[in-house]
């Protein structure tokens, strides 16, 4: 990883600490996972990496309890990040013409949710399927279990339905290791809850 890449998460994990339960973790995960299944020859890493580091960022800015799945938190934690980020990313003096498209990025990261399927989006279209795997992690599963007040098995069946809806909306995964490390991490939390 470039050292301007920990510098940023430098500058964003206290912020993130004052942000929503559990994102510290959340940007911690992608940090480490979304570079293992992009090609740099697909993707621009330093407008990839910042987006996944910075993207969530605005929910510093929404009071804390506040329901993310709530669609004015949604809009208002993008608008926020994509202020915040460009703040971050001038102060680190990164290039001017990657800013400008990490803020337009990181201000529709969320878009999903109002049916955008990213049709020319490569980065979002990764970078989404990541964002959705998280609650396939240990902390991710507990946040989203508590959100829905559900029992882990119907969490487990709430993840397959909202992988569905994904596809039927058009957000597939972006490529075929990302589609074999979903099934993976399906298996070990249903030998998990099986045994
Ligand atoms: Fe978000
Ligand atoms: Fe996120």
């Amino acid at each position: 990883m470039k050292e301007i890449y920990k510098q940023i998460l430098e500058k964003a994990l206290p912020l993130y600490e004052k942000g929503r339960e559990g994102d510290v973790e959340h940007i911690k995960w992608l940090y480490k996972i979304v570079p293992k299944f992009a090609d740099k020859y697909e993707i621009d890493f330093d407008i990839l990496i910042p987006v996944v580091i910075l993207h969530d960022i605005g929910y510093s800015k929404v009071s804390k309890g506040s329901n993310p799945m709530n669609l004015d938190t949604r809009k208002l934690h993008m608008e926020e990040g994509a202020k915040i980020a460009s703040e971050i990313l001038e102060g680190l003096k990164y290039p001017k013409n990657k800013i400008a498209e990490i803020k337009r990025l990181v201000s529709k990261h969320d878009n999903w949710a109002f049916g955008d399927n990213y049709a020319d989006e490569p980065v979002l279209r990764l970078f989404n399927n990541f964002d959705m795997l998280w609650v396939l992690t240990k902390e991710g599963f507990i946040f989203y279990q508590e959100i829905l007040g559900k029992s882990s098995i119907d969490t487990y069946h709430q993840i397959e339905k909202d992988v569905e809806v994904e596809h039927k909306e058009g957000r597939k995964w972006f490529n075929q290791k990302i589609e074999e490390f979903y099934k993976q991490l399906m298996k070990e939390h249903k030998e998990g809850f099986y045994v």
